[in-house]
């Protein structure tokens, strides 16, 4: 069993690179190891945070609890049928790895959600998604432990309640649960999906002659890292907000006002607008306030030159959303999870 830390420096932990400390910090390897730590009198009504990869967090302050690492590990496939594979992963896999392992034994599914940053323990929590895919696309069931009965329970599609970056993880159940594993439905025979974004003309950029799945994951690969920031230089948590559902009318209204506004329609009959192009409409795409911006090459995405503090993010994203909401009439919902 890892010892608990004390007063343990969050920065490292964080891809936003914010400095804040925590009271107490424990790394989980086992489910065993878990359930002994959230069984001890000392944490028991103390505030807990499950941390996996920390790309979806901005630490506003000091955390005044304990933060548990979870680094459980594993992948295996336990199930296979005529048409797909079962392969469950233990909540510490690095995302990437988990895809980069489907892929190598030709299971398809995931290829699209390359390169999200983070663990698969936290790609339910806001049902990630990308280039056409969601998490629940390829979602079997989790296990998670009741951080109050004290035991494993397991949750199905249906129990979960995804929707675009969203999950019951943030809504009824939140912080009730630490996941341990999640299960993936994988597909023997790939559908391939390349309509969404600049998939196609980056397969024809790289001469791709026969389409694959590596294909595909390599072209996400490739789109990814021409706009979005490496955490790893400069720190960020990707999409700071939701790209905002407005109904028909008001869309109209806006067409009308601005033309050229991106957008586009939901089977709801309502439109997804681009948060990215109301940001940059506004001016604050390449801005730079303090220690903080908005990144150059996508608007969607703060970032830390070094030494921002997460209330200095905040603030910042404080008045984009004032200035769109005033600007366009649309009310700008954060993705990133404050603490
Ligand atoms: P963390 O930041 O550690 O945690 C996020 C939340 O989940 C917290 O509330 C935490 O308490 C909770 N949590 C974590 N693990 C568990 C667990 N085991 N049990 C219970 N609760 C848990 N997201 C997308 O959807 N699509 C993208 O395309 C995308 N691109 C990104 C690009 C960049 C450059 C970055 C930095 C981030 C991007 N993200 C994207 C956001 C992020 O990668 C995802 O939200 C990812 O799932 C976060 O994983 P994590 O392990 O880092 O979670
Ligand atoms: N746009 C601009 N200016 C910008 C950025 C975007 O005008 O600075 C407009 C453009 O019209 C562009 C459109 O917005 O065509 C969409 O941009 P992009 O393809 O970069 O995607 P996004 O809507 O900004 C979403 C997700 C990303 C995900 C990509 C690809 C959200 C909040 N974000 O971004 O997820 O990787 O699509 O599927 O839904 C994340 O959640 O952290 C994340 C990075």
């Amino acid at each position: 069993m890892n010892t608990v830390q004390n007063n343990f420096n969050l920065l490292p932990l964080n891809s936003f690179h914010i400095d804040y400390i925590a009271r107490w910090f424990c790394c989980v390897e086992t489910v065993d190891e878990l359930h002994w730590l959230l069984s001890d009198k000392q944490f028991e009504n103390q505030q807990q945070l499950i941390l996996g990869g920390g790309s979806n967090i901005l630490f506003t302050k000091d955390f005044d609890g304990l933060v548990i690492k979870n680094e459980l590990q594993g992948i295996e496939k336990i199930n296979e049928t005529d048409a797909h594979i079962f392969v469950k992963a233990a909540a510490g896999v690095v995302w990437h790895q988990l895809v980069q392992y489907c892929i190598s034994n030709n299971w398809a599914g995931v290829e699209n959600l390359s390169l999200i940053p983070g663990c698969v323990g936290a790609s339910p929590i806001q049902n990630i998604g990308a280039y056409g895919v969601e998490l629940k696309d390829v979602f079997y069931s989790l296990e998670a432990f009741s951080i109050h009965e004290k035991k494993l329970l397991t949750l199905h599609l249906n129990d979960c309640e995804f929707g675009y970056r969203d999950s019951v993880f943030k809504r009824q159940l939140k912080n009730q649960l630490v996941i341990t594993s999640v299960t993936f439905k994988l597909n023997k025979q790939p559908v391939f999906k390349t309509s969404y974004g600049a998939i196609e003309q980056e397969l024809e950029k790289m001469k791709v002659h026969e389409l694959s799945i590596k294909a595909i994951s390599q072209a996400v690969v490739n789109i990814r890292s021409s706009k979005l920031p490496n955490p790893a230089v400069l720190g960020n948590a990707g999409s700071f907000f939701k790209n905002p559902e407005i109904d028909a009318d008001k869309f109209e209204q806006l067409k009308t006002d601005f033309p050229t506004i991106a957008a586009y329609p939901l089977a709801n009959g309502n439109y997804k607008l681009a948060a990215g192009w109301l940001i940059e409409e506004c001016g604050w795409k390449g801005k730079t306030i303090g220690n903080c911006g908005v990144h150059q090459h996508q608007a969607l995405v703060l970032v830390n030159y070094g030494g921002a503090t997460g209330a200095e993010i905040f603030d910042l994203s404080t008045k984009i959303v004032e200035s769109v909401q005033h600007q366009f009439g649309v009310r700008l919902e954060r993705e990133v999870n404050i603490l």
